[in-house]
């Protein structure tokens, strides 16, 4: 059951709620979504695999039945909009296919401007026999409009390696040779995937991490922005979007998923939604009979876990 509290998640669509999460299928309730509500789209579509959640489809109808979705979602960005599309491998006989090659053409063929491949990788998957393990996914980043595209660079920094480093000749010398406020984090991303240990696992199959969501929300829409998801799963993106001071609209087709999903995002409402922090280290892998390496100590913003 939802617990709804007084200020909690609306159930149904209102863009000034903090967060709706409606339980539907997207294609049919967005139609009734105005143009130009949202300031940022991520998501995770399906991506016909077998899973519970998803009708076998062929390769052919599942990428009609994306660009129908993306189609839908461009048209409910707002001038300067962003959309992430978070993606991974299909399977086609016996070949895995990446799926960014094949769904970059549709947003292409639609006049959006791809700005970044972010490389999404994890230290823990399936362990393959005959080819080496899939270790990572990728977030498509597109604009609207390629020239007005929000983007807040300065809030997704990250520490630089040597951060009193000076130019030691020319013009600048004895000043600090690189950003005081950090590096650009690059396109690369070391974030662990929620498998069974993780401190966000739910029952659903394929939730991304929200510190994933939190560095997208953080860098690719203004403060008090509205963020939507229609591929909303255990409404990841939507807590993020809490998390973050953005508003929120998330739709979920299977009402178990939908259920969670809303008890998550009352909590982050009210502050004890459990998430691993996007600060928090890396654990160093190690042999077997090894030692740990030294514990760091845990910043403010890990210590959430
Ligand atoms: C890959 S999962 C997304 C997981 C999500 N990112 C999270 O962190 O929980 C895709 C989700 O889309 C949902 N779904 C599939 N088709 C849908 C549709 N037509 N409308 C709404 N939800 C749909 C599935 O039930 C599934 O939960």
């Amino acid at each position: 059951m939802v617990c709804l509290s007084k200020e909690g998640v609306s159930l149904s669509y209102d863009p000034d709620a903090r967060a709706s999460l409606l339980l539907g299928d997207s294609f049919s309730i967005m139609r009734s979504i105005p143009d130009k509500t949202f300031d940022l789209v991520v998501t995770s579509p399906p991506y016909n695999i077998g899973k519970s959640y998803e009708t076998a489809a062929s390769l052919d109808s599942y990428l009609e039945g994306q660009k129908s979705m993306i189609r839908e979602c461009v048209r409910l960005l707002k001038p300067g909009g962003n959309i992430c599309w978070q993606v991974g491998w299909t399977k086609v006989g016996n070949e895995l296919l990446p799926l960014d090659f094949l769904i970059i053409p549709i947003f292409r063929e639609l006049g959006l401007t791809l700005k970044n491949r972010v490389i999404w990788t994890f230290g823990s998957g399936l362990h393959a026999r005959k080819r080496f393990s899939g270790r990572h996914e990728t977030i498509l980043w597109f604009t609207v409009d390629s020239s007005e595209g929000y983007f807040d660079l300065d809030a997704v920094r990250v520490p630089q390696k040597y951060p009193d480093k000076r130019h030691y000749k020319g013009l600048n010398k004895g000043e600090l040779s690189g950003n005081p406020l950090g590096k650009n984090p690059g396109d690369v991303w070391d974030i662990p995937n929620v498998k069974s240990h993780h401190v966000e696992k739910t029952l659903h199959e394929c939730q991304f991490p929200v510190a994933l969501v939190q560095r997208l929300i953080r860098a690719l829409s203004p403060k008090d922005g509205i963020v939507f998801d229609p591929y909303s799963g255990v409404a990841t993106t939507s807590c993020a979007a809490v998390l973050e001071s953005r508003r929120s609209v998330g739709i979920e087709l299977d009402s178990n998923y939908h259920e969670i999903g809303a008890n998550r995002i009352n909590s982050a409402l009210r502050g004890s939604l459990r998430f691993r922090a996007l600060e928090k280290a890396i654990q160093t892998p190690r042999r077997y009979g090894e030692t740990l390496p030294l514990r760091e100590e845990p910043t403010k913003a890990s210590a959430n876990e």
